[in-house]
């Protein structure tokens, strides 16, 4: 492999200035290399600390998170007073106000429930709450973790083979397996950045109260959904009548690059489930606010919209200058967050051992298809969210590749 360096690796020397050297136009630098040297990045430590090799795989960004957030973090940290916190009640009105400004919905704040952990861990919590007695079921390919996550519980799930045309991915119609206990899905879809159709999700939703099973939209991409493109709210989106039946789940982590610091918010207009839900945390030790949580949700709702905005053109950028270079290896339009769901064969990559093939001709290190269950083999995810520097490296040596 004769890879160029791109931003230094390694996980473990000490912290350099991360703060951008360029502003653009609206005064976030999304261009130029942003080091993550010696903050302890997970991505990065995927390289195995090889000198060149440009992580794409695990989905943050290398890009530099919002400014109000460091200011809000910096801030309250000179307050030496760290004990416990109460839930501000004012953070759920915020949420609500993110939803009527970003996708006029309207969200009532007593739905809302702010809480001290990441998604993954409030997915977790969520099915201990419901503990349904039938399968959990979720369409494939999907992110790992909510198969990862039932097999921790203990709970049964079935995959559902979404269905892959020349227009990307339709979700199934049904008739779905019965009885189910809950449906989980990630939208839009993590691996291929689709945005569903608002028509199905009401249809999922609809299906879901007709089954008695709770439908778990993880949203955690949705803040990330391109211009052009509607991303559907889940319990907005659900028919008034089934959404007892529908839970959102957000986060400001994966929106504004600030996954190392875990916490998500749901929106559950069920009040009994609200109330079995916080009784199931309390059980761990977690309740609603959170000293940093709240601070970061709060800096990145109230302030973040501006760096969000230009993160998005930035990454529609991104997006376009990598599909059009790879045309029909990629297998879903993408339309959301950062993520390229791709062919192996249409890449010229070994089907079985596609990932290790594009680090060895690329030194691009990507997620394996397989990981994201059936009909992920001979895929390939990609994480373009990179400055726009290091993207012109990764569309010189994807040169190196033989399309089909
Ligand atoms: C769809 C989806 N849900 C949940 C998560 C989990 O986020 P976290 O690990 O921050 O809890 C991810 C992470 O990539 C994700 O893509």
């Amino acid at each position: 492999m004769t890879a160029t360096p791109a931003t230094p690796p390694g996980p473990t020397a000490p912290p350099t200035a991360t703060s951008p050297t360029a502003t653009g136009d609206d005064g976030f630098d999304f261009m130029s290399p942003f080091s993550r040297t010696g903050t302890g990045s997970s991505k990065w430590a995927r390289t195995g600390g090889t000198p060149g090799v440009i992580p794409m795989g695990l989905a943050d960004m290398d890009l530099p998170g919002p400014p109000a957030v460091a200011e809000a973090l910096e801030r309250r940290a000179r307050h030496r007073a760290y004990g416990y916190t109460v839930c501000d009640p004012a953070g759920r009105s915020l949420v609500a106000d993110w939803y009527r400004a970003r996708h006029a919905v309207e969200v009532d704040p007593d739905w809302v429930l702010l809480l001290p952990c990441g998604p993954r861990t409030a997915l977790r919590l969520l099915l201990e709450t419901v503990r349904p007695q039938a399968p959990v079921l979720f369409p494939t390919p999907e992110w790992s973790g909510f198969a990862q996550i039932c097999r921790a519980a203990g709970l049964p799930h079935l995959e559902l083979p979404l269905h892959l045309g020349p227009g990307g991915y339709r979700m199934p119609r049904g008739p779905f397996p019965s009885p189910a206990g809950a449906v989980l899905l990630s939208s839009p879809h993590n691996p291929s950045g689709t945005v569903w159709p608002s028509g199905s999700v009401r249809g999922l939703a609809g299906w879901a109260a007709d089954s008695g099973a709770l439908l778990i939209s993880d949203e955690v991409h949705g803040d990330l959904t391109h211009p052009g493109a509607r991303h559907p709210v889940a319990v907005t989106t659900a028919r008034p009548e089934d959404r007892h039946h529908v839970v959102t789940l957000n986060s400001v982590g994966k929106t504004f690059n600030c996954s190392g610091l875990p916490s998500s918010f749901a929106l559950v207009p069920d009040p009994a489930l609200r109330t079995r839900f916080t009784d199931t945390m309390a059980g761990f030790g977690l309740w609603e606010g959170g000293l940093l949580e709240q601070t970061v949700q709060r800096a990145a709702l109230r302030e973040g919209g501006p760096w969000l905005d230009a993160l998005l053109a930035h990454l529609v950028t991104a997006r376009t200058r990598l599909t059009d270079r790879l045309g029909s290896a990629v297998r879903s339009a993408p339309r959301a967050s950062y993520l390229l769901w791709l062919d192996a064969a249409a890449l010229g990559l070994p089907l079985d051992s596609a990932r290790q093939a594009l680090l060895e001709r690329c030194g691009l290190e990507s997620s394996d298809g397989a990981d994201f269950g059936p009909g992920g083999h001979g895929s390939l995810r990609l994480n373009y969210a990179l400055p726009g520097s290091v993207l012109d490296t990764v569309l010189a040596r994807l040169e190196r590749l033989d399309l089909r």
